[in-house]
């Protein structure tokens, strides 16, 4: 009997590759999906950039391939979104894993910066103004000890569209704080985050864990980019959650 499947939803301002490596460690009987978060143009004149547009999009998406309920887990933006599934297609999800990301939504400073560098994004064509994330992201460990992973994850910044760039912080900096959405949740829930993660740190994981009443992995030596750092530790922390599900 296959096991409940796992959607992995990537975080900002990258794309499903990030979950690939992840995604290889789970497979076996188990359907693991990677969705792009829905940014495309054409819907932007109806509704404007939402994370609940993309979360119902996503919702249709697994509709269409015939999943009914999975294991959500999403890394920091990827997490904005699973919370938005929780909230508008509740009955989608079997267990909850949130990674490196928080329920919170952006103080009016960070609101403004996100609108700032979308409007820079499309000034310049170029995804030049969120190039320098890719310091920031990353663990001091990876930085320094594996400057490769720091390549790869730079060109992944690189291969935006600077469209869909702007989409992103512009929805992000619309979504509305989903802490009581998460403490209403009575599934399971996993949170992982980095040791190092200096984005969503260990304080706010250990605050989401309590509100969630959730398991809490945080896995060392590695940033904000925990799936990318270490796929093996995250692969693990959402292979058990997924048991977990499966046992009910
Ligand atoms: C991400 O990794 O998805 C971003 O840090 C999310 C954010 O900008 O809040």
């Amino acid at each position: 009997m296959p096991g409940t499947p796992i959607v992995l939803l990537h975080g900002f301002p990258l794309d499903h590759r990030m979950w690939t490596d992840v995604a290889a460690r789970l497979g076996g009987e188990r359907r693991v999906l990677l969705p792009e978060i829905p940014t495309s143009a054409d819907r932007l004149a109806e509704v404007g950039p939402t994370l609940d547009d993309a979360a119902d999009r996503i919702a249709d998406q697994l509709a269409a391939a015939g999943v009914r309920r999975a294991v959500v887990a999403g890394l920091s933006m990827g997490g904005y979104v699973a919370l938005a599934l929780l909230d508008r297609h509740p009955d989608l999800v079997a267990g909850l894993a949130l990674v490196d990301t928080k329920a919170t939504a952006d103080a009016p400073e960070a609101r403004e910066r996100r609108l700032a560098v979308a409007a820079e994004v499309e000034r310049s064509g170029t995804v030049d103004a969120v190039r320098g994330m890719v310091g920031s992201v990353l663990g001091e460990t990876t930085r320094t000890a594996r400057p490769e992973v720091g390549e790869r994850v730079a060109a992944w910044i690189d291969a935006q569209p600077p469209a869909r760039v702007a989409w992103s912080q512009r929805a992000m900096a619309a979504r509305v704080d989903r802490t009581e959405v998460l403490r209403r949740y009575r599934g399971p829930v996993t949170v992982v985050v980095g040791d190092e993660d200096t984005v969503t740190g260990v304080d706010a994981a250990e605050e989401l864990a309590r509100v969630a009443d959730a398991q809490l992995v945080v896995v060392p030596r590695v940033g904000h980019l925990s799936a990318v750092e270490d796929p093996g530790s995250v692969a693990a922390a959402l292979a058990e959650l997924a048991q977990r599900v499966d046992r009910g």
